[in-house]
C-alpha cells in the first residue's frame, strides 16, 4: 500500500480519512467495554472454523492462544487503543496480528462486523439482565428484613399523599417487594428472548463457507442461532427491551427513593438514614441530607433517556446494518451503570435505616385515618347502607375537626347526635390496631396478611 488508506480495507481506497471523519468514525472510545465479549466470540468462531475444515487446527489454535494474550494484555490495561482502528474489533484484530503474523488474517472468514457487533452486544446486555436480576433480589431481601422487623408497626397509609387508612409498615415494604419481583422477571423474560446468538449471518447474508451456526451459538451459552440473517444483524430490540425494563425498575426505585426524602424529613420522621448513606452540610450544621435517595430518585432521567435515545436511533432504518447502530451502546452502558449503581444504594439504604415505629403510630392515628372503619362499623352493625354510612361518618369527621380532636376523642352523645343506632362498641374500631388487623382480605395490611405474604417471598427468594 502506498498511501495512509485503511489497512483493514483500503485496497479500493487512494487516501485516509479527514481527521473529522476519524473522529465521527471511531467507537473505540466506548465500544473497548466490549473487548471481553468481542474475544470470547472470535475464540467461538475460530474453533468452529477449525472443526468444520474451513481453518486448519494449527491456525485456530494460533488465533485462540493469540486472543488470549490480546485480552490479558486488554485487562493489565497494557493494550495500546488506536483510534485509527475504529472499534474494538479492528483494534483486537490488528494486535492479533502482530501477534501471530499471517493467521490473524484468516478469523474474519464467513463473518462480518456486523454479526460480531451484534454478538458482542447481545453477550453484554445478557449479563447485565443477569446483573439487574441480582441486584433486584438483594435489595428485595433488605425489604423483606425490614418488613419482617415491623410487620404489625402501623402507620399511615396515603393516597393522593393525604392520610387515607391505617396500613402497616411490613405492607409497604413487600408493596415494593411485588413490584421488583415483577421487574426481575420482566429482565428475565427479556433474557431468554435475547439468547439468540447473530454470529454466522455475516455482514447481512450469511455466507457460503460451510459453517456451523449451532456450534457457535451453544458454545457462547445461546439457546439457538437467529433464524434469519438480515434480522440478526439489523435488530436491537434485545437492548430497547433490557432499557425497557431498565426504566420501568428505575421509575419503581424512585418512587421509593422520594418516599424515602419524604419520610428521612424533620416533618414526618418514620424513618433515620444511616450516616453511611447521608451527607451533611458544608453551612448548615443541622442538616442530614439523604443524597443517595434524592440521586436514585434522578437517575431515571438518564435511563429513560437511553431508552428514547435507542428508540429513536432505531426508528425508521432500512434493513440491515446501519452506521447509526453504532450510536446504540454508550447509552446503554450509561443507562445500564446507573441501574445497576441505584439498586446497589437502594440496597445499601434500605438495609441500614431504621423506621422509627412510635412517629409511624402517632401519625397513623392523626388524620381521622380509621373514618372508613367508622363507616364500615354503621354498615356492619346499624344496617345503614354504605352511602348513608358515609355521609354520617363525614358529619362525624367535620365535628371532630371543628372541635379540633380526633374521632375516637368524640363522646358517645356526639357520635348518637349524628345517628341514634351508634353505641359505645363503635370505639372498637376506631384504634388504629383494630383497623389493621380487621383488613384481612387477600393482599390486605392485616399483619396476618402481611406475614404469609413475608413467608411467601422468604420461600421464593431463599
Ligand atoms: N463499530 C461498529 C458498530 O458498533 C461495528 C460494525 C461496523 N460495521 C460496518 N459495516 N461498518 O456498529
Amino acid at each position: 500500500m502506498t498511501n495512509d488508506a485503511n489497512k483493514m480495507w483500503g485496497g479500493r481506497f487512494a487516501a485516509g480519512p479527514d481527521a473529522i471523519m476519524e473522529a465521527i468514525n471511531a467507537s473505540i472510545g466506548f465500544d473497548q467495554r466490549l473487548a471481553r465479549q468481542d474475544i470470547q466470540g472470535s475464540r467461538a468462531h475460530a474453533a468452529m472454523l477449525a472443526a468444520t475444515g474451513i481453518l486448519t487446527n494449527s491456525d485456530a489454535e494460533a488465533i485462540r492462544e493469540g486472543l488470549l494474550t490480546v485480552l490479558s494484555e486488554i485487562e493489565t490495561g497494557e493494550f495500546a487503543f488506536s483510534t485509527a482502528l475504529e472499534d474494538i474489533h479492528m483494534n483486537v484484530e490488528a494486535r492479533l496480528k502482530e501477534l501471530i503474523g499471517e493467521p490473524a488474517g484468516r478469523l474474519h472468514t464467513g463473518r462480518s462486523r456486523n454479526d460480531q457487533v451484534a454478538t458482542d452486544f447481545r453477550l453484554w446486555v445478557r449479563d447485565q439482565c443477569d446483573a439487574a436480576h441480582s441486584g433486584l433480589r438483594a435489595l428485595q431481601i433488605a425489604l423483606l428484613n425490614q418488613a419482617e422487623a415491623g410487620a404489625d408497626w402501623v402507620m399511615p397509609g396515603f393516597t393522593h399523599l393525604q392520610t387515607a387508612q391505617p396500613v402497616t409498615w411490613g405492607h409497604h415494604m413487600m408493596a415494593y417487594v411485588e413490584m421488583l419481583g415483577r421487574d426481575a422477571s420482566r429482565f428475565a423474560d427479556a433474557r431468554a428472548r435475547m439468547n439468540e446468538c447473530p454470529l454466522g449471518a455475516a455482514a447481512l447474508a450469511g455466507t457460503s463457507f460451510p459453517i456451523d451456526r449451532d456450534a457457535t451459538a451453544q458454545a457462547l451459552g445461546f439457546d439457538r442461532p437467529m433464524a434469519n440473517s438480515l434480522d440478526a444483524v439489523a435488530d436491537r430490540d434485545f437492548a430497547l427491551e433490557f432499557l425497557a425494563a431498565s426504566s420501568i425498575t428505575a421509575m419503581h426505585l424512585s418512587r421509593l427513593a422520594e418516599e424515602l426524602v419524604i419520610w428521612s424529613s424533620a416533618q414526618f420522621r418514620f424513618v433515620t438514614m444511616s450516616d453511611r448513606f447521608s451527607t451533611g452540610s458544608s453551612i448548615m450544621p443541622q442538616k442530614k441530607n439523604p443524597d443517595a435517595a434524592e440521586l436514585v430518585r434522578a437517575k431515571i432521567g438518564r435511563i429513560l433517556g437511553a431508552t428514547v435515545g435507542l428508540f429513536t436511533v432505531m426508528k425508521g432504518l432500512p434493513l440491515a446494518y446501519s452506521k447509526d447502530m453504532q450510536e446504540d451502546k454508550q447509552q446503554v452502558f450509561d443507562a445500564a451503570d446507573s441501574l445497576m449503581l441505584s439498586l446497589a444504594a437502594m440496597e445499601g439504604m434500605v438495609a441500614d435505616m431504621s423506621a422509627n415505629p412510635d412517629a409511624l403510630r402517632v401519625a397513623a392515628a392523626s388524620g381521622f385515618s380509621t373514618a372508613t372503619d367508622l363507616a364500615d362499623w354503621l354498615v356492619r352493625e346499624a344496617g345503614l347502607p354504605f352511602r348513608d354510612a358515609h355521609h354520617v361518618t363525614g358529619t362525624l369527621v367535620a365535628l371532630a375537626e371543628s372541635t379540633g380532636v380526633d374521632l375516637p376523642d368524640l363522646s358517645l352523645d356526639q357520635m348518637m347526635s349524628a345517628h341514634p343506632a351508634i353505641t359505645d362498641a363503635v370505639f372498637g374500631v376506631l384504634g388504629v390496631d383494630n383497623s389493621v388487623k380487621s383488613r384481612t382480605s387477600y393482599g390486605g395490611t392485616s399483619p396476618d396478611q402481611v406475614r404469609s405474604q413475608i413467608a411467601f417471598w422468604k420461600e421464593r427468594l431463599g
